[in-house]
């Protein structure tokens, strides 16, 4: 199926829609051999060759997008009188993606949204032990006692005990970096309530190997790049 040359662009994380006419115009896009003249030209996505500065772009049948998460929105493809994250997308865009994985609606910070069912189930799968690190405020300074216990492992009422966990606090130690390898129910609030703390702030800055662009701000998107794309599904291929 055919496709504009900017939707190609900006769906293989090369260019965004705005930054592809500029390319187009430097000569840097070329079509099976030929330089590209319009953003609007059409292109067959599985068979032409596309190339950045003579490097094949590789086409992927799917969508992989980075969302800064603002605070209020739902981790759901729908709610009830809530916004959800998808909302954030244009509305051209939000057909048969989903959030791959939650966030609480208070918790801010990177949210991978896909179409890719397989990728996306083993990302939430809790057998994938992927590790998620979210920098953190607390209402209390963490003691001595309490970094250990939330760093071996501590009881969440009825849903037994964590497995171990990273944690790096800063000098006041009222905030730091929390690193968890599973994704229980408000897991990470639950772990500061079980110590007796609670958690004032959360946001999320890496799964696995993919980091939250620093430079997208809150309620922003982009797409992943080749490199972002592969680094997720390397681990999903270690784990066959
Ligand atoms: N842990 C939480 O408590 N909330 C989140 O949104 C993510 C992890």
């Amino acid at each position: 199926m055919s496709m504009r040359l900017d939707r190609f662009l900006s769906t293989t994380g090369v260019a965004s829609r705005s930054e592809a006419p500029r390319l187009i115009k430097k000569g840097r896009i070329t079509v099976n051999g030929t330089p590209a003249k319009r953003h609007d030209d059409r292109v067959e996505p599985k068979t032409d060759e596309i190339c950045l500065d003579g490097s094949p772009i590789t086409y992927r049948e799917h969508t992989y997008i980075m969302l800064n998460k603002p605070q209020g929105y739902v981790s759901a493809t729908e709610d009830l009188g809530l916004p959800t994250v998808l909302e954030l997308l244009p509305p051209e865009l939000r057909r048969g993606l989903f959030p791959s994985g939650r966030l609480d609606r208070d918790t801010v910070g990177l949210m991978l949204l896909t179409d890719d069912g397989e990728l996306s189930h083993f990302l939430l799968s809790p057998v994938s032990h992927l590790p998620k690190t979210y920098f953190f405020r607390c209402g209390s300074q963490i003691s001595e006692e309490a970094a250990e216990k939330l760093r071996t492992g501590v009881e969440l009422n009825g849903d037994g005990i964590t497995k171990p966990a990273e944690l790096a606090l800063s000098d006041t130690r009222t905030e730091g970096q929390i690193t968890i390898t599973e994704g229980r129910y408000h897991q990470i609030k639950r772990m500061f309530a079980a110590v007796g703390n609670v958690i004032t702030y959360l946001r999320r800055v890496s799964i696995g190997e993919l980091s939250l662009d620093p430079s997208l701000p809150e309620g922003e998107w982009r797409y992943l790049n080749e490199e972002e794309i592969s680094s997720l599904q390397k681990h999903n291929r270690n784990r066959k």
